[in-house]
């Protein structure tokens, strides 16, 4: 009989974990039903949307695509895990204060494809930024405030205003 779990190992937010897991479920599955890492949305499941974009090995990946047992070995980054010693990132802080967040669905699928856009291109231009988030769909039209938003936060981390 083939099985039906699996063990993995990663690295979430910075601590070490090993999970059982169903063969059959997505990481999205796994980080929002298993550890309860309900800030990665779910939307489309179809990879269309980016509600459930997380940060893998430093690349931003839509978590209902991939098989939480293909993540074996990762080190993974969510929502949760941006904030340093109660102090949000620099994205975060951006967003609240540009207003940036609407309803909020798509907003942390928006800062985990932003925050990992500023760690590889610190300085953006506008259409570095609009690139950066095209896999991320907002419902709500807020696209030019979230562009603003990001932004604001490369220029707070060029000053040292947060990771
Ligand atoms: S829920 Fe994954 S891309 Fe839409
Ligand atoms: S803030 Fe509502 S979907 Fe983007």
């Amino acid at each position: 009989m083939p099985a039906t779990e699996a063990t993995l190992a990663v690295v979430m937010n910075g601590e070490a974990r090993e999970l059982t897991v169903a063969v059959w479920h997505t990481l999205l599955d796994v980080l929002r039903d298993d550890v309860g890492l309900t800030g990665t949305k779910e939307c489309c499941a179809e990879g269309e949307c980016g509600a459930c974009t997380v940060i893998l090995d430093g690349a931003v990946i839509n978590s209902c695509l991939m098989l939480a047992v293909e993540a074996d070995g990762s080190e993974i980054t969510t929502i949760e895990g941006l904030a340093r010693d109660d102090r949000l990132s620099a994205v975060q802080d951006a967003f609240l204060a540009e207003g940036a967040v609407q309803c909020g669905f798509c907003i942390p699928g928006m800062v985990m494809a932003a925050h990992a856009l500023l760690e590889s291109e610190p300085d953006p231009d506008i259409d570095a930024v609009r690139e950066g988030l095209s896999g991320n769909l907002c419902r709500c039209g807020g696209y030019h405030q979230i562009c603003s938003a990001v932004l604001v936060a490369a220029r707070a981390r060029a000053d040292g205003g947060g990771g």
